[in-house]
C-alpha cells in the first residue's frame, strides 16, 4: 500500500461533501461572502428549490481579477490577516466554500471592485471553463448552476425542490435576522418571496421575517451575566405555536443550531406554556471569542462553548427575567381572526339585527345558558379606571367572563383561566416559604374511591399536605379531607380528592408533585370557588383584577391561553366604523 497525495479537484470534492450538502448550504456559504464583503443589500435568486439555479448578487467590496481566481482556491481567503482565529469577526474563514462548490457546480462569479473594471471567471465541477470582461455595478454576483448534477450519489438524497427551497428560506430568515442592517430579497420561480429593507431595528427586523403580530407580543430582551450578553426578542407566552420551528438562536452573530437553546428555552418558560407549545423567539448571545469555539463543523452551523452551563443559566436567567417583569400582560389585543368574529354583517331586520355567525361562534361553549350577563351599577368612580391597567369590573357574562373598563380599552377575562393561574403562582410562592396556608373544614368530609385510587393518593399525603390539603387514609376505599388550601376558598372538595387520583394514576411515580406543580395547582383551581359558570360579585371579580395585576404571569393560564383580552378604544372605534 503506498500513501499518495490526493489531487485538487478530489480533495475539494471531499470537502464539499461536508460544507454543501445541499442547495441550502451552498446559498448559506454564499450570502456569508456577501455580509462579509460589508454589503448593503443582497438579492438573491433560486430556481427549482436552488437545484436548477442560485444566484447571489451584493454591492459590497467586490473582488480585483486576480483575486477572483485566489477565492477559488482551496484554503485561500481574506479573512485571516493575522492567523488569530479565535477572535474571527466574519462569518468566513476557512477558505473552504467557493472552491467545494465550485468542484460539484458550474459556478460562474462576476466581480468589479469599485472604480475598476469588471471581470468574471467560470468553473465547472473543478475545471475551469471560461473568464472575461464583465459588466456589472461594483459588487459581486456568484452563480450556481447544475449544483450535484455529475454527483449522482449526492443528488440521490436530496429532497423536493419544495422542501429544498424550504430550508434555502430558513437559511436567508437567518442570516437576515442576523444583520437588521443589511437588505435581502429573494426571489423562487420568479416569485419575490421575502424583502426586508436595511437599517431596521432588531425587534421589526425579527417581527418582518417570523410574524409580524410578534412585534405587539415579545419582550425585549436585555441581559449580562458576567462576560456574556443576552439581546433579542422572546415571544409572550401566550403567543405559541405547535412547533419549535420558530426559534432563532444567535452566536457572535452568526446563526447557529443548538439543542442547548432548545433545552433552555424549555426551562424558561415551563409552567407558562404547554409541553406540546413552544415560544418564538431570537436569542443573539454576545461574548468573547475566546469563550466559544465556532471552527467545530466545516458549515459552520454549530459552535462550542467553554462554558455550556454559563451559556444556559445566562438564556434561562435572561427569558425569565423578562417574562417576570412582564408579570401581567398576556397577548393583549384579540387576534385579528377573533376580532373579525365582532364585525357586524348587514343588518337583517330593520329593528333586531339577529346575532352573526361570528358573534353565535364566540360563544359557541356557552349556548346553553340563558343570557344572563350582569351588570352591576357603576358604584366606582371611572377615573379610578385610569390606576388599573386591567380595569375596573363592570359586570359579568356568560357566568364566566368578567368585563372590565380600564382607560384604554374594555378588558374581558377568563376568569377560570385567570384564577387557576392566580393558584398555581400563589401556590408556587407559598410552597418557597415553607407550605400553603389550610383552611379547615368545619366538618371533615369522606370522600368515596376506588381502592387503587385511595392507594395513590396515600401515598401523597405528605406531599399534599405542603400544598394545604389535609388528608387521611380512611378504610380501604375512602379518604377524609381534613383542610383544604385556604386559597381555594370553599370549593368542591369531593371533586378535587378525585381528580386529583386521576391525576396521580397519569403522574410518573418517581416524579415529585412539586415538578408537577402546574397539575395540581390546575387541578385545585378547577374546583376553586372562582371555577368557570360562577357568578361573582363586583367585589370578587375586582379583587380578582388587582390579584393578576400584581401576579407575575398572571397573563397567561397554565396552557399558554391568554387569561384576558384588551379591545383598546381604537378597536372598538373600528367595530363601529367610527375610524
Ligand atoms: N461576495 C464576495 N465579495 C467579495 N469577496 C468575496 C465574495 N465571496 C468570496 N469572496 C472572497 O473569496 C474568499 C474565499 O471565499 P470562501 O471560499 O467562501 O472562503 P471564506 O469565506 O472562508 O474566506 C473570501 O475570503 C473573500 O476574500
Ligand atoms: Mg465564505
Amino acid at each position: 500500500m503506498s500513501i499518495r497525495r490526493l489531487p485538487e479537484h478530489l480533495v475539494n470534492r471531499i470537502a464539499a461533501g461536508e460544507v454543501v450538502e445541499r442547495p441550502a448550504s451552498a446559498l448559506k456559504e454564499l450570502v456569508e461572502n456577501a455580509i462579509d464583503a460589508g454589503a448593503v443589500r443582497i438579492s438573491i435568486v433560486l430556481a427549482q428549490g436552488g437545484l436548477g439555479r442560485i444566484e447571489v448578487a451584493d454591492d459590497g467590496c467586490g473582488m480585483a481579477k486576480s483575486e477572483i481566481a485566489l477565492a477559488l482556491e482551496r484554503h485561500a481567503t481574506s479573512k485571516l490577516p493575522d492567523d488569530e482565529i479565535d477572535q474571527v469577526t466574519t462569518l468566513g474563514f476557512r477558505g473552504e466554500a467557493l472552491p467545494s462548490i465550485a468542484s460539484v457546480a458550474r459556478v460562474t462569479i462576476e466581480s468589479r471592485v469599485r472604480g475598476a473594471d469588471g471581470w468574471s471567471r467560470i468553473v465547472d465541477n473543478g475545471a475551469l471553463a471560461g473568464e472575461g470582461p464583465a459588466a456589472l455595478p461594483p459588487g459581486t454576483r456568484v452563480t450556481v448552476e447544475e449544483l450535484f448534477a455529475r454527483v449522482p450519489a449526492r443528488r440521490k438524497f436530496l429532497r423536493s425542490e419544495r422542501s429544498e427551497y424550504a430550508a434555502c428560506l430558513d437559511v436567508v430568515k437567518r442570516l437576515a435576522m442576523a444583520r437588521p442592517d443589511i437588505g435581502f430579497a429573494l426571489e423562487h420561480d420568479g416569485r419575490r418571496t421575502l424583502s426586508v429593507q436595511p437599517n431596521e431595528d432588531r425587534p421589526a427586523r425579527v417581527a418582518a421575517l417570523t410574524d409580524r403580530e410578534l412585534a405587539g407580543n415579545s419582550l425585549a430582551i436585555d441581559y449580562a451575566r458576567g462576560p456574556a450578553s443576552l439581546g433579542g426578542v422572546a415571544g409572550l407566552p401566550t403567543f405559541n405555536r405547535g412547533v419549535a420551528d420558530h426559534q432563532y438562536l444567535f452566536v457572535n452573530g452568526r446563526p447557529v443550531k443548538d439543542r442547548l437553546l432548545i433545552g433552555a428555552v424549555r426551562a424558561a418558560y415551563q409552567d407558562l406554556l404547554a409541553r406540546d407549545r413552544h415560544p418564538v423567539l431570537a436569542l443573539f448571545i454576545d461574548l468573547p471569542g475566546d469563550e466559544v469555539d465556532v471552527n467545530v463543523h466545516p458549515a459552520k452551523t454549530e459552535v462550542r462553548f467553554r462554558d455550556p452551563g454559563a451559556i444556559r443559566g445566562l438564556i434561562v436567567g435572561g427569558l425569565r427575567h423578562a417574562l417576570d417583569e412582564a408579570g401581567h400582560r398576556s397577548a393583549q389585543r384579540p387576534s385579528a381572526s377573533a376580532l373579525g368574529n365582532w364585525q357586524p354583517e348587514p343588518v337583517r331586520s330593520p329593528s333586531f339585527p339577529l346575532p352573526t355567525p361570528g358573534q353565535a361562534a364566540v360563544w359557541d361553549r356557552h349556548q346553553h345558558y340563558s343570557p344572563q350577563a350582569r351588570a352591576e351599577p357603576a358604584v366606582e368612580a371611572v377615573p379610578l379606571a385610569a390606576s388599573y391597567p386591567l380595569g375596573v369590573a363592570r359586570g359579568q357574562v356568560a357566568a364566566t367572563y368578567i368585563v372590565a373598563e380600564a382607560e384604554d380599552g374594555l378588558v374581558l377575562v377568563d376568569q377560570h383561566a385567570a384564577h387557576e393561574r392566580l393558584v398555581l403562582e400563589r401556590m408556587r410562592r407559598a410552597m418557597a416559604n415553607g407550605g400553603v396556608a389550610r383552611q379547615a373544614l368545619l366538618l371533615p368530609e369522606v370522600v368515596e374511591l376506588d381502592e387503587p385510587a385511595c392507594d395513590r393518593i396515600e401515598a401523597r399525603i405528605a406531599e399534599l399536605e405542603e400544598m394545604g390539603l389535609e388528608l387521611e387514609r380512611f378504610g380501604p376505599r375512602a379518604i377524609l379531607v381534613r383542610a383544604t388550601p385556604a386559597m381555594l376558598g370553599a370549593g368542591d372538595v369531593r371533586g378535587l380528592i378525585a381528580d386529583l387520583a386521576d391525576e396521580l394514576a397519569a403522574f410518573d411515580s418517581a416524579l415529585s408533585l412539586k415538578e408537577k406543580l402546574d397539575l395540581v395547582a390546575a387541578t385545585m383551581a378547577c374546583h376553586g370557588s372562582v371555577r368557570a359558570g360562577r357568578l361573582l360579585s363586583v367585589a370578587e371579580m375586582n379583587a380578582l383584577l388587582r390579584e393578576m395585576e400584581v401576579t407575575p404571569h398572571s397573563g397567561q393560564c397554565n396552557h399558554g391561553r391568554p387569561t384576558w383580552v384588551k379591545l383598546a378604544h381604537g378597536d372598538i372605534e373600528k367595530l363601529f366604523g367610527r375610524k
